[in-house]
């Protein structure tokens, strides 16, 4: 949840982070923009105010527009990473195909 108490509270830092620092601010950044979209989008599914279905639906849909972003540039900065996500996409792949092929 947002913490902005003061406007202080989300002061940056006394120094530039290290690229290990920035790669897990946006891995963090990623998993939050997920969560503001699944929150919107609950919001959108609770309400019968036509309006504010269409306005959250839209913004959720915008904060996955947001996940792509900070995607590529983890991408970018990390791309030992995607090699972790290509292992996992072709051991599911090796899974599902003896599952489904028995
Ligand atoms: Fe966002």
């Amino acid at each position: 949840m947002p913490e902005f108490s003061t406007p202080f509270s989300v002061k940056h830092s006394d120094r530039k982070l290290t690229n290990e620092e920035l790669i897990r601010a946006i891995k963090y950044s990623i998993a939050a923009e997920y969560e503001a979209s699944q929150i919107y989008e609950q919001l959108a599914e609770s309400t019968d105010y036509q309006n504010a279905k269409i306005v959250l639906q839209e913004v959720s849909d915008d904060e996955k527009v947001h996940v792509g972003c900070f995607k590529k540039l983890l991408d970018i900065l990390y791309p030992e990473g995607k090699e972790f996500e290509k292992q996992g996409e072709e051991e599911i792949s090796v899974l599902l195909n003896q599952k489904t092929s028995s």
